[in-house]
């Protein structure tokens, strides 16, 4: 294992820098890391500064750490160069097996030794990933939430040949980049939120598929209805109180019986042309003109608001606030 410490961690390596690598980036920089950068896409650099720069708004809203900058970011040439020197490193490439598989090897062939390497993989076990490393002990999963720069959560899963002290490692980093962390004890693919945002995916395709509700009316329902619980108390906790004074006993003994009904279909619809078009043309409706950019700041704002309202935001924004050495 390393014996750079969580809290002593100042340089970071995000390997792939699309929406979710490029969204660690801006966290990290953010928590006044210095953070290397590598993608092998031509337009990757131009992409990743957008991002940050989109990014930064919410981000100073937030509270950057002390001596956070973008100046801090360094877009590597090579994968070796951008891991040679790091003290951690998060891997966000394209959800698939064989190319995590392949990267993940060469990122523990190029790592100095010990550093821990984490995969935002959205599900695969990292027991499938770490197959062909060579130091499989220090691979783990650190699962984010778009965008990894504002939702607090991160996933933390170790695979078979995972050591228990690189997934403590990672939990306890993560903590201290400012990050809200669960580490589960056994893999599950999809992982916990993940699962749960499935299913609610596959149902509103079905739905969407069979005419019986519009994208809007699937958005609606979330955001007037549960969507408004779930940003505090999780939906087994409000589902309790749906049980009155009874409780989450009452609640089972009163709607238990309607799970076997069932009221949700468990295999996924066909993706086929019609569906796919209607999702797409259904969101383009529901978007109203505004762009992927003025979305994605309505998001931020949305997400600040939510975090500040629901007392969540010193959390959040106190990360590892100490000026930091350089190389
Ligand atoms: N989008 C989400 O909401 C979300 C949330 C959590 C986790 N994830 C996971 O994060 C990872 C990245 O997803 P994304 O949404 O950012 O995808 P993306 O397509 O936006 O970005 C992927 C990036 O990886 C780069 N890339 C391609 N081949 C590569 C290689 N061999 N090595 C390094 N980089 C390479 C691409 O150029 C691209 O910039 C996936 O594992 C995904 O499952 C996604």
């Amino acid at each position: 294992m390393t014996t750079t410490t969580p809290e002593d961690v100042r340089r970071v390596a995000c390997v792939g820098a699309g929406v979710i690598g490029g969204g660690w980036v801006a966290h990290f920089l953010a928590r006044g890391y210095d953070v290397t950068a590598w993608d092998p896409a031509p337009d990757a650099e131009a992409r990743l500064r957008r991002l940050v720069d989109a990014a930064w708004p919410a981000l100073t809203r937030l509270g950057l750490a002390e001596g956070a900058s973008q100046d801090r970011l360094t877009v590597a040439a090579t994968l070796e160069e951008a891991v040679a020197d790091a003290q951690f490193v998060q891997e966000s490439a394209p959800e698939k097996l064989e190319l995590k598989r392949d990267l993940l090897t060469r990122l523990d062939a190029a790592a100095p030794p010990g550093v821990v390497i984490a995969s935002s993989t959205s599900g695969y076990p990292m027991t499938d990933m770490q197959t062909t490393a060579a130091d499989p002990g220090r691979l783990v999963v650190g699962h984010p939430f778009n965008p990894p720069y504002l939702i607090p959560l991160v996933e933390v899963v170790g695979g078979e040949r995972t050591t228990a002290e690189a997934v403590a490692w990672a939990s306890r980093f993560y903590e201290v980049a400012g990050k809200s962390v669960i580490t589960m004890k056994s893999e599950v693919p999809g992982f916990i939120a993940n699962r749960l945002q499935e299913a609610l995916w596959r149902e509103a395709l079905h739905m969407v598929a069979n005419g019986e509700a519009t994208v809007q009316e699937i958005d609606d329902s979330i955001t007037e209805g549960p969507g408004l619980r779930w940003a505090f108390m999780g939906p087994m906790l409000t589902f309790a109180l749906a049980g009155g004074e009874g409780g989450m006993a009452h609640m089972l003994d009163h709607f238990g019986p309607s799970l076997k009904s069932p009221w949700t279909r468990l295999e996924a619809p066909e993706l086929d042309k019609d569906l796919y078009d209607a999702v797409v043309a259904g969101c383009d409706e529901a978007a109203a003109g505004r762009t992927i950019a003025d979305l994605v700041a309505e998001r931020d704002q949305g997400v600040i608001d939510v975090l500040r309202a629901t007392g969540r935001l010193p959390r959040q924004a106190a990360g590892h606030a100490e000026p930091k050495g350089t190389m």
